[in-house]
């Protein structure tokens, strides 16, 4: 597949890389295509460019910006997004610090970063999915409890199925949590992962949902 990021933070080169190594055709998409020189130097066959370029090149496009600049990078990508899943893996924390390890989001509990998106963007299919673990687990982590969970939701199921395909490959099992609303609940997951890294500096789990 071709899979087209915007973004050129860790989330996005630790994506790419994983992209890479299971063979799909990946490029970055960045305001400043100068900085990631050298990390493209590192892994062969990774291409560069603006996030228009990014968009346009994929046939899935992940989103890995700051939540705060979610927008403005769709907007930035332009008419590349249209018809494509979109894998929307930000969370729209606030420029505040944590109050005692739990941080601050710009949304409220009814209205969530990625409805916001979806009701901008209408024609992209967007997925929540890779925003509630950290980037150091989001390829092929090992737990000795098996496979951890990753808790996907999006108003197109044939998108989800498309995202469910790549989260089986890079080591996921996948719990759809139905439309877009449900980001409601998925972003602020967020908030629970990072609880105990501010905490007690643990930042190497992963949830699992059990049945
Ligand atoms: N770090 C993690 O472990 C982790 C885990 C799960 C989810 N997330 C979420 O994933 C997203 C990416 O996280 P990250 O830590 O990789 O990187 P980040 O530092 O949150 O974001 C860096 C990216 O944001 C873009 N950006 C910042 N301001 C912008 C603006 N005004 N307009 C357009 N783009 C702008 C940058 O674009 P340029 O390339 O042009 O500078 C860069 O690509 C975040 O939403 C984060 O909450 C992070």
């Amino acid at each position: 597949m071709k899979i087209g990021i915007l973004g050129s933070g860790e989330v996005a080169k630790v994506l790419a890389g994983g992209f890479l190594k299971h063979d799909h055709e990946t490029m970055l998409g960045t305001r400043e295509p100068a900085k990631l020189s050298g990390w493209a130097k590192e892994h062969r066959g990774a291409k560069v460019g603006s996030f228009r370029d990014a968009a346009a090149f994929g046939e899935v496009v992940v989103l890995a910006v700051k939540g705060s600049a979610a927008a403005d990078a769709l907007r930035a990508a332009g008419a590349g997004i249209a018809g494509k899943p979109v894998i929307d893996a930000t969370n729209p924390i606030a420029d505040a610090p944590p109050a005692n390890g739990v941080l601050k989001f710009f949304t409220s509990l009814d209205e969530s970063s990625m409805e916001r998106l979806q009701r901008e963007f209408p024609e992209a299919r967007l997925v929540k999915a890779f925003n509630s673990v950290g980037s150091a687990r989001m390829v092929n982590p090992k737990f000795a409890g098996g496979r951890p969970t990753m808790f996907i939701c999006g108003r197109d199921d044939a998108a989800k199925k498309t995202v469910a395909g790549i989260l089986d490959q890079l080591g996921w099992e996948t719990a759809d949590m139905g439309g877009v609303e449900a980001a409601r609940a998925i972003e602020p997951l967020c908030i629970l992962w990072c609880i105990p890294g501010f905490l007690r500096n643990e930042w190497t789990h992963a949830f699992k949902l059990l049945r």
